[in-house]
């Protein structure tokens, strides 16, 4: 049986990333509330705690609390920032507002010894976000690493397998901090670290069959990610009883349609219906140029050409129950679980009508993103679906700026084509956020052979980031964009000038709309 961590979230956008070390560390982890009581803690029968820390003061009113039982049974817990803090007040240690927090790179030194942080070195860089600070360990706790504002930076129970650390282990900027997360899995709560990709596919897929029974399932595939993960899954758990549908907006990138057709078809031998509904998308984009009226006639025609295909299947008994979404675990914490901010609203293609009533299967609901990657290959998916840059749902129709045409459209798409064949060729495509052509709605006056032209241009932009919530601009090599912008006036027909976009997001956004 896997054995599972609890990360308790009082509210921390590292909640999130600690369950992410934790599972770099090849252990299970799980997010929970903390509301959560003794109670239910010993049903669920964790390994190991870890608590988050959290936006607020332990004093505020209200303040996100713990049931003391948790500490009394028996189960390792490590507190991280807010989680210290409460671990220390609660078991009758001080915390004190001093005045003066620590925030960023700050250099804790070490006590005497520690399981935590055995062989380190005196002294390391850590990364702190505290207002209040402990001022005093609670009886029965050794402390073992402190800092300028911090008299307890690390405090340890090694007979309870009580540790606290008011830094952050799971940033990357604290040196060690992988370490200290693996010493308190592998070494105090004696966790071993045997969790893989390889159990997540055994595991969902096991699931996936029990859910589903005999029962037909529908898959929408995107061209993304993640809903050809979901679709794989489920192929290797029920591939008889699935039916993929692919609805081509006529604003896919080049080759998309037949990348799709090829893998599931023809590699993996599932059923799918490839809907070219083109004609249909670019006529009720005809005359139209205001930006969100675009994205709100691609989503609701795509929903409705799946209704048909979905309708279409259903007649009779035996159409498909449930449908397969690729729902990932930061889409479901960002949803506004617990106490995180709800950072982001999502807009992806929008919901199905509810009269069109499935049961869903999310395969992918508890990984992160390069998890859903390496669950990709492991399933022999090919590399250009595995390793896309997130593309957005209503395509290219958010790249061109002003009307969208069938013309425009196939300008764009050639254009994309080159930019991100040129940047996969100089190695660039993975660390890139994104990287893509946009279509702007001014021409330019230009001069090619011995004649005038009045043709569009092609910006290029390129992105780097962690989240999308926020975004650099590349800094392409010169030589990359010369290759680019030379393909470009050369192989694209309409185009006749390049310009590259240098902002930021904020001020700008990723996409031009
Ligand atoms: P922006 O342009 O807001 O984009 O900086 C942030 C991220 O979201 C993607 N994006 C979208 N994805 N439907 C989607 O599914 C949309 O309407 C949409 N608009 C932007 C964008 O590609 C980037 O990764």
């Amino acid at each position: 049986m896997t054995q599972n961590v609890l990360v308790v979230d009082f509210g921390a956008q590292y909640a999130q990333l600690i369950a992410r070390r934790v599972r770099e560390a090849h252990v299970y982890s799980e997010i929970v509330q903390s509301t959560i009581s003794a109670d239910e803690v010993r049903a669920k029968a964790p390994a190991a705690i870890i608590l988050s820390g959290g936006p607020k003061s332990v004093y505020e009113v209200p303040a996100p609390s713990l049931d003391p039982a948790i500490y009394d049974l028996g189960i390792p817990v490590l507190g991280i920032c807010y989680g210290a803090q409460l671990m220390a007040q609660q078991l009758g240690g001080d915390v004190a507002n001093t005045g003066i927090g620590e925030y960023g790179r700050t250099t804790m030194t070490r006590h005497g010894t520690s399981v935590l942080m055995e062989e380190w070195p005196a002294s390391v860089t850590c990364w702190m976000s505290h207002g209040d600070a402990i001022a005093r360990a609670p009886e029965g706790f050794v402390v073992t690493g402190s800092s300028p504002e911090g008299p307890v930076a690390v405090m340890e129970n090694v007979e309870r397998r009580l540790h606290a650390v008011q830094f952050h282990p799971e940033v990357a900027h604290t040196e060690h901090g992988q370490d200290l997360l693996s010493n308190f899995l592998h070494h105090v709560a004696e966790i071993p670290p045997t969790w893989t990709n390889t159990s997540i596919i055994e595991d969902q897929v096991a699931a996936i069959r029990a859910q589903v029974g005999t029962e037909k399932v529908l898959c929408a595939l995107s061209g993304g990610v993640d809903s050809a993960v979901a679709a794989a899954l489920v192929t290797k758990a029920v591939g008889n009883q699935l039916t993929c549908v692919f609805v081509d907006t006529g604003l896919m990138r080049k080759d998309e349609g037949e990348q799709i057709e090829e893998t599931f078809t023809r590699q993996f031998g599932v059923e799918l219906i490839h809907v070219k509904a083109q004609d249909r998308f670019f006529d009720a984009l005809a005359g139209v140029t205001d930006p969100e009226q675009k994205r709100k006639i691609i989503g609701e025609l795509f929903i409705r050409e799946f209704e048909t295909v979905a309708r279409e299947l259903g007649k009779g008994d035996d159409g498909p129950r449930f449908l397969v979404q690729g729902t990932l675990y930061p889409d479901v914490i960002e949803s506004g679980s617990g106490h995180a901010a709800n950072i982001k609203s999502h807009h992806n293609v929008g919901g199905l009508p509810e009269d069109l009533s499935f049961d869903l299967v999310e395969p992918l609901r508890n990984l992160f993103k390069d998890e859903v990657r390496h669950v990709g290959e492991e399933l022999g998916l090919p590399a250009e679906i595995v390793w896309r840059q997130p593309f957005p749902g209503p395509g290219l129709g958010v790249r061109i700026v002003g009307e969208v045409t069938r013309e425009r459209a196939e300008i764009l798409r050639n254009a994309d084509h080159v930019v991100v064949d040129e940047i996969k060729k100089a190695g660039l495509y993975r660390e890139l956020w994104q990287s893509f052509a946009v279509l702007p709605a001014v021409r330019t006056v230009g001069v090619m052979g011995d004649g005038r032209t009045y043709a569009y241009p092609i910006i290029i932009r390129a992105v780097t980031s962690d989240d999308a919530m926020t975004a650099d601009w590349a800094r392409l090599p010169y030589d990359v964009i010369e290759k680019i912008a030379n393909r470009l006036i050369r192989e694209v027909d309409g185009v006749n000038r390049v310009a590259l976009d240098v902002t930021s997001k904020p001020p700008g956004t990723i996409e031009w709309e």
